[in-house]
């Protein structure tokens, strides 16, 4: 049974993977993944962290996947048609709430990574990074958190890009973007690894993200892995719903779960050998999370020849992979404001961005105004961040497996899968994935 979207469709298989590609590779891929790799293990790491993909993040993207593509409606509107058609209780639709809030939340945070990503590539075409030393990038980066003005600013001029893209709709937006953002993400990417291997220490890179050194790996480095194939994959947050529901028909959901997951898995992998061998080629610390980013590859690009081109380089490709994801976050709630109210993209695009730039105001002033503003000694920014990643995509997540591979009527799975519900679907998504997401939130929450 094929149905149409009022929201409109990818006009083929690639724009769907390349789209959910672009949801999937961001901020986490290229600042977080190299680094705790690193820390945990390398090689032993990226083994564990591949397992966590396969058996327990991957059936969740199919099962979100198919949720989108069953009805083809926004993730609350889905799981709401999807509940009453299998005469389950109507609380599943908190699945879906759960979803689009996470998205839109995420987003208000994101926004101010990104905005640094944009600030930082002026910086680089100025030519500030030539000479710089580690306490002065410290500075660099200290006195542009410092201002309350820059930060927001960079965040806005963020946003409204966003919102104007997911405003113009499904084709002349989000496609268009991604058909040009995605390939000079990856061509961006190449260079610098060409790059990192001509200037850099590409074999301690190498040795640090890939030779496996299982003394590392603690039970704690699992959760990491776990907890990052959710954010990574965007799982929980409603982005993989909403592009499942603008599916062709004749894509097997499976099969371009399975290449999503890959391709994510691999710019990730690439994007360390980007890094690594230039932080390790000028002896820096492969530091955590922004300081890495922001400051210590500013030292490095700084020495090295042709640095400020390359530094401009980087942090376009950042920002590339940033706008790529943001788009994903918050277009279920676009299409549940357009299913709701029948706004045109553009009014809806309004309404979204304003309301995620007032959330997002306390995440932008959390390293100035507001930085002395604490709860459970955590900032704004922080506790959003935290909520959002550690318990609102587990819990969503969870919800969604337990909702595809349970609850949904059968008429409605063999409308996507004639054959039936996929194993993943059934043996792992009925009990492995389960299983590994409690297992998050009981150490999460400090039972294990
Ligand atoms: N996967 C993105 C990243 O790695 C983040 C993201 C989260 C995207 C939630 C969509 C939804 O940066």
């Amino acid at each position: 049974m094929s149905q149409d979207s009022v929201h409109g469709k990818w006009r083929n298989r690639w724009t769907f993977i390349l789209a959910a590609s672009g949801s999937a590779i961001g901020l986490g891929n290229i600042w977080k993944f190299p680094y705790i790799a690193g820390e945990n293990g390398g090689g032993a790491f990226v083994l564990v962290y591949l397992l966590c993909i396969s058996l327990i993040a991957l059936p969740v993207l199919i099962a979100e996947v198919s949720i989108g593509k069953a009805t083809r409606l926004s993730p609350i509107n889905s799981i709401k048609l999807l509940s009453e058609r299998a005469k389950a209780s109507n609380y599943w639709v908190l699945c879906g709430w759960g979803a689009v809030i996470a998205g839109f939340l995420i987003l208000s945070f994101y926004m101010v990574v990104a905005g640094w990503s944009l600030h930082y590539v002026l910086l680089s075409v100025q030519g500030a990074f030539n000479g710089l030393d580690g306490a002065s990038s410290g500075a660099l980066f200290g006195d542009f958190l410092a201002s309350p003005s820059l930060v927001l600013g960079y965040s806005t001029v963020f946003l409204v890009a966003t919102m104007l893209c997911l405003g113009k709709g499904i084709e002349k937006g989000i496609a268009a973007t991604i058909n040009v953002a995605m390939p000079a993400l990856v061509g961006l990417l190449i260079l610098l690894v060409i790059y990192g291997a001509a200037e850099g220490d590409f074999n301690s890179a190498f040795e640090f993200l890939f030779i496996p050194d299982f003394s590392k790996l603690t039970f704690n480095s699992m959760l990491v892995a776990l907890g990052h194939s959710f954010f990574t994959l965007g799982l929980g947050a409603g982005a993989m719903m909403i592009y499942g529901a603008y599916m062709p028909d004749d894509v097997s959901i499976t099969k371009a779960g399975v290449q999503i997951a890959l391709t994510d898995t691999l710019i990730a992998l690439t994007a360390g050998m980007a890094i690594f061998p230039i932080v390790f080629a000028n002896g820096l610390e492969p530091g955590q999370g922004p300081d890495l980013i922001f400051i210590a590859l500013p030292v490095a690009f700084g020495g090295m020849p042709f640095g400020s081109v390359f530094a401009c380089l980087f942090f376009l490709m950042l920002s590339c992979a940033a706008f790529t994801s943001a788009i994903s976050m918050v277009e279920s709630t676009m299409a549940y404001i357009v299913e709701r109210k029948g706004y045109t993209r553009m009014k809806a695009a309004r309404i979204v961005g304003v309301m995620v730039w007032l959330v997002g105001l306390g995440s932008a002033l959390s390293f100035n105004v507001m930085s002395d503003v604490t709860l459970f000694e955590k900032n704004y920014f922080d506790l959003i961040d935290y909520l959002t990643t550690n318990i609102l995509l587990p819990l969503v997540s969870l919800g969604t497996i337990w909702f595809a591979s349970w609850v949904m009527a059968d008429k409605d799975v063999l409308s996507i899968f004639p054959d039936g519900r996929p194993p993943l679907l059934v043996v792992v998504g009925r009990w492995v994935a389960p299983l590994g997401i409690v297992v998050i939130f009981a150490s999460i929450f400090g039972f294990l």
